[in-house]
């Protein structure tokens, strides 16, 4: 990618990486771009960082050499937030230039020594702190703590109004050298809201609550741009992103979309025939529902659908007494991630003792899920017509819970 100007004197260098599972667990089917900034005032300010998942920065020099920036004129390094992915080029940075200062929260300046042994000319900064680029550039500093590791913070430019949020506000998603809101097509916009949801469930869910205080600390700030660390910059409608972070950060407690998410397992199909009545059902309906096979579908892709969704049907077999391992794994990760409040039905199949259920009421009970379920249906091998009948018919009675509770 090229270096693109974001408002005058602010250039953003950006690096898109694919084919990698992000935080070695997540998926990113459309990759994730990693944004790095450039302040010019008198001095020059470096936010975040470009480069190649393995820590080498050429491409972030070969940006830089494009730009004509010698890197060694770059005085400060503002390091929003440790995790590798915004800091994993310090280390090859301090090769080419020995003269800079790292500006980080207290927390982060912890975390730059334990990771990377690097403890000299920082400069910690906590809420509404400054420093003066000169040129009339002031940048202020807003600690977010928790979004997405306790260091976070976002810096101010108080000249253009851009907010530089690090993990608050991203998105996944590659991106390419238009990717500001003003001149993107309303369905690529689309598209990265899509992405947000994934990138909100996977990396910052678990976190709501921390992004709602952030939202409110960013909302006094007279913010005309928002450039997050990953997705794209909002400087046609940054209120957008804020809101839809709002609008993620409370589907953790719910309730969410008129949607329903179907998670399934099945090793005969046994389970699988009474899921494909169910989704003929609710087509019926008129509901939206995402289907999603387990562990054939990632994990990822799961919680993005169950962060949109109201309703939860859960289809799996006994195994070895318990659920069918993949729905079980990754039910724990659903409830780690906090998708609290949910109306939830659950059918399967089973050959002569059962025992799924147990182990689905210890895993919601365990992790506070507070999930309410209609009574659930196990049928022995293949489930009969009346069966097939009644779990339709509870799948009907889900429909209205879910209608009901978002349009409450
Ligand atoms: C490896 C394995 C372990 C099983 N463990 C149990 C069990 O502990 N209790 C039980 O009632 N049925 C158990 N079953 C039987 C299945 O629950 C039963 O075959 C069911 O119909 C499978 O549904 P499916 O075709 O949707 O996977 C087990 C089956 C397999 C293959
Ligand atoms: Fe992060
Ligand atoms: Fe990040």
């Amino acid at each position: 990618m090229n270096i693109t100007t974001v408002a005058e004197g602010i250039y953003q260098l950006s690096v898109n990486v694919e084919n990698i599972l992000f935080e070695g667990l997540w998926e990113i089917p459309n990759g994730v771009s990693l944004n790095s900034y450039i302040i010019k005032g008198e001095k020059t300010a470096i936010v975040d960082g470009v480069c190649g998942w393995d820590g080498v920065p050429e491409s972030l020099f070969a940006l830089l050499d494009k730009m004509d920036i010698n890197p060694e004129s770059i005085e400060y390094l503002i390091v929003n937030h440790m995790e590798p992915d915004h800091s994993g080029w310090i280390e090859n940075f301090k090769k080419i230039n020995s003269n800079f200062k790292v500006v980080s929260t207290a927390k982060a300046a912890e975390l730059l020594d334990g990771f990377y042994g690097h403890t000299d000319n920082i400069i910690m900064v906590k809420d509404d702190d400054t420093l003066d680029l000169g040129n009339g550039r002031v940048l202020t500093f807003k600690e977010i703590p928790n979004v997405h590791w306790p260091d976070t913070m976002a810096t101010f430019d108080t000249l253009t109004g851009t907010l530089f949020s690090c993990d608050a506000f991203g998105a996944f998603g590659s991106v390419t050298d238009g990717n500001y809101d003003d001149l993107l097509k309303e369905e690529e916009i689309d598209f990265y809201e899509n992405e947000a949801v994934r990138y909100y469930s996977n990396i910052v869910g678990a976190f709501s609550l921390q992004v709602k205080k952030a939202i409110e600390k960013c909302s006094q700030l007279p913010i005309k741009i928002i450039a997050p660390g990953h997705g794209i910059v909002w400087r046609k409608n940054p209120n957008k992103i804020l809101e839809d972070y709002e609008r993620y950060a409370s589907y953790s407690k719910g309730p969410a979309k008129e949607e329903i998410t179907i998670i399934w397992g099945s090793m005969y199909g046994m389970t699988e025939k009474a899921v494909r009545y169910v989704e003929k059902v609710l087509k019926e309906e008129g509901i939206k529902v995402n289907v999603h096979q387990v562990p054939e579908d990632s994990w990822g892709t799961v919680l993005a659908s169950v962060w949109n969704s109201t309703g939860i049907i859960l289809a799996m077999p006994t195994y070895e007494y318990k659920m069918f391992p993949p729905v079980a794994a990754v039910l724990e990760e659903i409830g780690k991630k906090k998708v609290l409040n949910r109306k939830v039905f659950r059918f399967g199949s089973y050959g002569w003792s059962g025992g799924a259920q147990k182990e689905l009421d210890e895993i919601v009970t365990r992790l506070r899920m507070n999930w309410e379920f209609l009574e659930p249906v196990e049928f022995k091998g293949s489930a009969s017509e009346e069966e097939l009948e009644l779990i339709g018919e509870r799948a009907k009675d889900l429909v209205k819970e879910v209608r009901n509770a978002v349009n409450k």
